[in-house]
């Protein structure tokens, strides 16, 4: 079972022994998952194909990833093979809320079919959501879906007190999967990146490319009677030069 130790393979090839006729099997397969409370309701999945290793594929590995920005999640979910990378099981929460919530559940490991978690529970487990906390008053727009399904103008809601609005496309690739998603929420005010900077969790490459640098131009504050003509009339002032640069003004 499991791989060969190289030099061991080696050896025993030069005595004349073929010592890497067994290979590991692994489940195999990814899926990609819209929906809305699955941060809160666990998702089952049971793969039944398999893959079988060759000498760079040694592993067997899965890589959950769950985004949720309030009114709507995703879930991606590879198993497959992989190279070697040491064992590893670890649940990883990047944002647990107030706001977008984002976690990872990596395993990588080297027995037959041992990539065989049958739940998001694995995930979930971990992840300890923030209380929901009280609504400030800033408006963000909110929308979880593939790059340009997202209109950044519609669907403002209210802000949980401490966060600020939060946009960016992500492209996730590896593992079978190849997608890239619109995230608009919002995020607790002290950061500023969902994924702190990583470029890879598990077998996925990730990239997070913020939609705008400063969150502002984003944000539509609520404000009291007098103050909102004025609002009115600055944005409307600002709107044509907003329109040729970004299209979150
Ligand atoms: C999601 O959960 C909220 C409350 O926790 C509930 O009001 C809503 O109906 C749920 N949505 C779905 C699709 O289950
Ligand atoms: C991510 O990178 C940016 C730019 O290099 C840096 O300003 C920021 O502090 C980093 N954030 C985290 C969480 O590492």
């Amino acid at each position: 079972m499991g791989a060969c130790h190289i030099q061991y393979a080696l050896l025993l090839s030069l005595l004349g022994f073929v010592p890497c006729s067994d290979s590991l099997t692994c489940l195999d397969g990814s899926m990609v998952k819209f929906g809305s409370n699955l941060t809160k309701e666990a998702v089952d999945w049971v793969e039944k194909l398999t893959a079988s290793s060759d000498a760079l594929m040694v592993m067997c590995q899965e890589t959950l990833v769950l985004i949720d920005v309030g009114e709507q999640s995703v879930l991606l979910w590879s198993k497959g093979l992989s190279k070697l990378s040491g064992e590893i099981k670890k649940a990883q929460v990047f944002s647990s809320g107030p706001g977008i919530v984002a976690a990872s559940y990596i395993h990588f490991c080297s027995t037959e079919n041992c990539n065989k978690a049958t739940s998001t529970k694995v995930l979930l487990d971990s992840l300890s959501l923030a209380a929901s906390s009280k609504l400030g008053t800033l408006q963000c727009p909110v929308c979880l879906h593939f790059k340009g399904s997202c209109d950044p103008k519609s669907n403002l809601v209210l802000c949980p007190v401490n966060t600020k609005c939060y946009a960016s496309s992500m492209g996730i690739q590896g593992g079978s999967l190849s997608i890239f998603l619109n995230i608009f929420g919002c995020l607790e005010s002290s950061r500023n990146v969902l994924l702190n900077n990583q470029t890879s969790i598990g077998v996925m490459s990730v990239r997070e490319i913020l939609e705008v640098k400063s969150s502002n131009s984003l944000s539509h504050v609520l404000v009291p009677g007098t103050l909102l003509t004025w609002t009115l009339g600055l944005s409307a002032l600002l709107s044509p030069l907003c329109a040729g640069i970004s299209p979150l003004c």
